[in-house]
């Protein structure tokens, strides 16, 4: 994929349904009695993996234009699946179906793609097997594919020694098939989507500072949800906004969660004009943001805010490299855990720009405002890393020539359509 220089975005976007949100929808409303009907549902690629593990196991989900209905068969009601539940490149699937097959009268096995089968899974292992969970690493090497061999599971109290929303959830749902309150704290708070989705299927999860706790057996009932858009998506149109001259967009129906809006924390105090309009605070709060170009400069990013915007840091190392002046990204040691070592393939991409950036042990430091040029990249098949390049090619001059650019498919199907739908025509 070749992307060229644009000279300003105007127009309107709304950003596809978000993805945490679109999964969790698939498989809470799977293990919900009666039927959950989505809608702004993903098609990205990892939540079509979450729809055909569900397939698998006897869930009949139904997809139509707008909408999917999930005809859940309650929270026991998943059968013993034929072959291997295939997780494609999904992480969120792969650790979270861990906590529900743990639970299960069943033995499961998870497998996907080459990157998964290279990610941590032992953080979810551990507390897992902490609940009697018989679950294995199949290669021994703490990763998948994995076997689960489903049976009834104790309630922990599970100290995390990560911030991950994969963690948290995936043993709150173990909790669920466990035989008492099973909670969870965590080091800083990291997305809340399960906790609010489940209580709104009629479960009892509660929620006192970085601990959130369930009851165990609950019934969950069939539910209308609406997904918002992905502010990890809006984030590639902030950056374009604020970076591109002469540029205003409307980003529509914005999920603003504040367990998720790092970035946008980080661009006002990188001296982003960002104008949020039509906020709604009911369950998810949503609003449309309003970016218009502005000159940016260097920050420094760390501590708390981190899970709330672990996706949007290749992006923000991109905004970074354009801004004035230097942005300090620390306290993100899980970027080399994700999709690719993101650490890693976006110093040697900014690097091949002629941007001027030192990778440390958790994050980078960016002196930004040096003359960038479009380059040679290669995505290492990580959408956010292409989705953020991109951005960085309609900023700059020269080609941007983008290899693995079809991997936006995993969030994003319609990515570059709707970045070149803002320039001049
Ligand atoms: C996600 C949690 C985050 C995030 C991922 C989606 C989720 O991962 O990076 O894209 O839906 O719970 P971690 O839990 O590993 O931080």
């Amino acid at each position: 994929m070749e992307i060229r220089k644009q000279t300003s975005l105007r127009g309107e976007i709304a950003v596809p349904g978000d993805k945490s949100i679109s999964h969790r929808a698939v498989m809470f409303g799977s293990l919900a009695e009666g039927t959950t009907k989505i809608t702004h549902f993903l098609k990205g690629a990892d939540c079509l993996s979450t729809i055909s593990c569900f397939r698998k196991m006897g869930i009949d989900i139904t997809e139509q234009e707008d909408e999917i209905l999930v005809h859940g068969k309650g929270l026991h009601g998943l059968c013993a699946p034929e072959g291997i539940l295939d997780v494609g490149n999904s992480g969120t699937t792969t650790r979270l179906i861990s906590g529900i097959l743990a639970g299960q009268n069943f033995v499961s096995e998870l497998n996907g793609d080459a990157s998964i089968q290279t990610r941590p899974m032992k953080r979810i292992m551990m507390p897992l097997q902490s609940m009697g969970a018989d679950i294995v690493s199949i290669r021994d090497n703490g990763c998948a594919p994995l076997k689960i061999s489903g049976h009834p599971l104790h309630a922990v109290h599970y100290n995390s020694p990560v911030a991950s929303a994969q963690v948290k959830s995936c043993v709150l749902l173990a909790g669920m098939y466990a035989d008492g309150v099973t909670s969870v704290t965590e080091p800083v708070l990291s997305r809340n989507h399960t906790e609010i989705m489940l209580n709104h299927f009629g479960a009892n999860v509660s929620s006192q500072g970085t601990t959130a706790s369930i009851e165990p057996e609950p019934v969950l009932e069939g539910r209308e949800i609406r997904v918002p858009g992905d502010i990890s998506s809006a984030a590639y149109f902030l950056a374009a906004g604020l970076l591109t001259p002469g540029s205003e967009i409307l980003l529509k129906n914005v999920g603003i969660n504040p367990t998720r809006d790092g970035i946008l924390r980080v661009c006002r105090d990188m001296g982003a004009d960002l104008t949020l309009l039509n906020v709604s605070r009911e369950g998810e709060p949503t609003a449309d943001i309003l970016v218009r170009t502005s000159r940016l400069h260097g920050t420094t990013v760390g501590g708390e805010i981190i899970p709330a915007l672990i996706d949007e840091l290749p992006m923000i190392a991109v905004m970074a490299a354009f801004a004035e002046g230097t942005t300090v990204i620390r306290d993100a040691a899980e970027l080399k855990v994700k999709e690719s070592d993101r650490i890693a393939v976006m110093t040697e991409g900014l690097r091949r720009m002629g941007a001027d950036v030192q990778p440390t042990d958790d994050g980078m430091i960016i002196h930004g405002g040096k003359p960038l040029h479009g380059a040679v990249i290669d995505s290492c098949l990580d959408h956010r890393v292409a989705m953020s390049f991109a951005v960085a090619g309609t900023l700059c001059e020269g080609i941007m020539d983008i290899r693995g650019a079809e991997c936006v498919n995993i969030s994003y199907p319609a990515f570059y359509s709707d970045l070149y739908s803002l320039g001049e025509k």
